[in-house]
């Protein structure tokens, strides 16, 4: 899989995708990532990517020069599915991490910053407009580091112990959220772990870990269990 992230704050970006799983899964050639500064493609000598908003408002435009001449760039010809992160977006979920990191391919980035993008963007070079939940970051940087994230994670061989994507909370088919986990030690500041988790009996450990999730998924998510959301 191929991955290009164009935005006016490649650090931002960068910085929690070079650590950890997926550092590892960048250094180990399972994606191929490119982190890109949209300026780069500013077509005046100030490396101007913003402008006002015709209409008037507040606030200021991301120009769709950058945009277009980037991406034709890093398309090189070639399909790539580009994808808009933006509050406007489809919401996030892990069915549709599930479908990126299973489609594969070239997949460009793009981040608004700012007021918004120049809809034209928007409508000549957008495939997806993506929003990572129902709140406004200062920065789309870090809503594709959230994106992203959550794919790679899903390449085939990212994680160590392949289970741990399979039975999570969110996994596909799964309709509750995990159960509480713990490890040593047995007793801290007078909290024990429960004891079933202690008993080596596999059965109780399982249907305990279901009653708990169900509990959990009630208390704190019951939109999944198909009532309003808490
Ligand atoms: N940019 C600002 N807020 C965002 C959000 N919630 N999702 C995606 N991109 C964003």
């Amino acid at each position: 899989m191929k991955i290009d992230i164009l935005t006016i704050f490649p650090k931002v970006a960068l910085a929690p995708l070079s650590e950890s799983i997926v550092g590892r899964a960048v250094a180990e050639g399972k994606v191929d990532l490119g982190v890109h500064d949209l300026r780069d493609w500013a077509v005046d000598k100030h490396r101007r990517v913003d402008d006002e908003p015709y209409g008037g408002g507040p606030g200021m435009v991301m120009k769709p020069e950058p945009f277009f001449a980037a991406v034709r760039e890093l398309r090189g010809g070639g399909d790539a599915k580009v994808v808009l992160m933006t509050p406007q977006g489809r919401r996030f979920e892990q069915a549709m991490a599930r479908g990126y990191s299973a489609a594969g391919g070239h997949l460009i980035i793009l981040c608004g910053h700012y007021e918004g993008v120049d809809h034209r963007v928007v409508e000549a070079l957008v495939d997806d407009e993506v929003s990572i939940g129902d709140y406004v970051l200062t920065n789309g940087a870090v809503a594709a580091a959230v994106f992203v994230d959550a794919l790679v994670r899903l390449l085939p061989g990212a994680l160590g112990d392949e289970r741990s994507s399979e039975e999570e909370s969110f996994a596909e088919g799964e309709a509750l959220i995990e159960a509480p986990c713990y490890t040593r030690p047995p007793e801290f500041e007078g909290m024990v772990v429960p004891e079933v988790l202690l008993s080596g009996h596999h059965g109780r450990i399982r249907e305990w870990r279901h009653e708990r999730s169900v509990e959990r998924t009630r208390a704190n998510r019951p939109d999944l269990l198909g009532g309003q959301r808490g």
